[in-house]
């Protein structure tokens, strides 16, 4: 018995030593070291032999099968340590180059009037993308059927209110926020509002579907036309250069009375006359006006207590003035060599 327990030993020991990966130290362990292992039929075994011998071989078994487990240990820890060099990191090596995205020229421009009119006291508003077919028209002194409404073409949205209407347009301007604005805030209010607007054009270098306003609105006691004139400047000043100037030139909007189109010195040839101003040194930039008194009511604030100014760019369009884009379609185009280059 003495013998069988060193050859256990002796081979356990052998098979130890090529060990190769945890499968195989598994199997080991069951075939040595389990309780249906080698070793316990051994100590099985020993209920037969005399209280002596018994003891002896007791002692050395209990030996042996201590070393054999410190052995097994052993090579069991060298694995685990070998598998945890493998995720081991080399902090030497290059690393992987993380791309840095580009902020869109719509809305660096964007960001620009924010900071403009936010340091003039100006809040940001926000409102629907896919709007009710009453702000967006009717609230702005657009009624149904009215002919002011060509002058957006518009995508409807196929769901019919009670009045069997087509009831949800894509907004085509940002100034239905100036309703939902008036509505929550009341007077006075000085808010802009960015965002994303839509008509149904036959695209080209000029036209998009989808492309990016700023309204502004101004409600408050006796706010008059020279403010709205004034607050145009600013703003042509701060876009195009400090001896940039401003003309106001009489335009319809349904929601202003009087409404007109702003138009700034062209920074290109400085009011001399090139292809961009279409040579009459002036740049079309923005819609404004005074609040027409129904659409004040429509928001809820008394027109004979208040009144208020409205004005309303085109973002894509500065944006291809001031970075030189000749292509609106770029904007939505998702081209990385464009956008790249901001
Ligand atoms: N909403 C008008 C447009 O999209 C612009 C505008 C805004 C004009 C506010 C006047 C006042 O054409």
């Amino acid at each position: 018995m003495k013998t069988q327990i060193e050859k256990i030993r002796e081979e356990f020991l052998k098979q130890l030593a090529l060990i190769k990966d945890n499968e195989e130290l598994r199997e080991l362990e069951l075939k040595y070291l389990s309780r249906k292992g080698e070793f316990s039929e051994i100590m099985h075994g020993l209920k037969d032999v005399s209280i002596e011998l018994r003891k002896e071989l007791g002692e050395l078994a209990n030996t042996v099968k201590g070393e054999m487990q410190t052995k097994f240990e052993e090579v069991r820890h060298s694995l685990e340590s070998f598998a945890k060099k493998s995720d081991f990191i080399d902090v030497t090596l290059p690393g992987e180059k993380i791309e840095n995205g580009h902020i869109h020229p719509v809305t660096l421009v964007q960001n620009e009037l924010e900071d403009l009119f936010t340091s003039l006291g100006f809040m940001i508003g926000d409102g629907p993308e896919l709007e009710s077919d009453y702000y967006n028209f009717t609230a702005l002194n657009v009624p149904p059927l009215h002919p002011a409404r060509d002058m957006q073409d518009t995508f409807y949205i196929e769901s019919k209110n009670k009045e069997d209407q087509y009831d949800l347009v894509m907004r085509t301007q940002t100034s239905p926020v100036q309703i939902r604005l008036m509505q929550k805030y009341g007077a006075p209010l000085k808010a802009i509002i960015p965002g994303r607007c839509f008509r149904n054009e036959a695209t080209d270098s000029r036209h998009e579907h989808t492309f990016y306003q700023v309204e502004g609105i101004m409600v408050g006691k006796d706010i008059n036309f020279a403010n709205l004139k004034s607050l145009l400047e600013i703003v042509g000043k701060k876009l195009f250069g400090a001896n940039t100037e401003l003309r106001m030139r009489p335009k319809f909007f349904p929601f202003v009375e009087p409404g007109n189109n702003g138009e700034y010195t062209c920074f290109l040839c400085q009011g001399k006359g090139c292809r961009v101003c279409k040579y009459t040194g002036w740049l079309e930039i923005v819609g404004a006006g005074l609040i027409h008194p129904d659409v004040l009511r429509a928001g809820g604030v008394d027109p004979e207590i208040y009144s208020g100014l409205a004005f309303g760019f085109g973002l894509n369009r500065l944006a291809m003035l001031k970075y030189n884009i000749n292509d609106v379609r770029l904007f939505n185009s998702g081209d990385i060599k464009f956008l790249e280059q901001f």
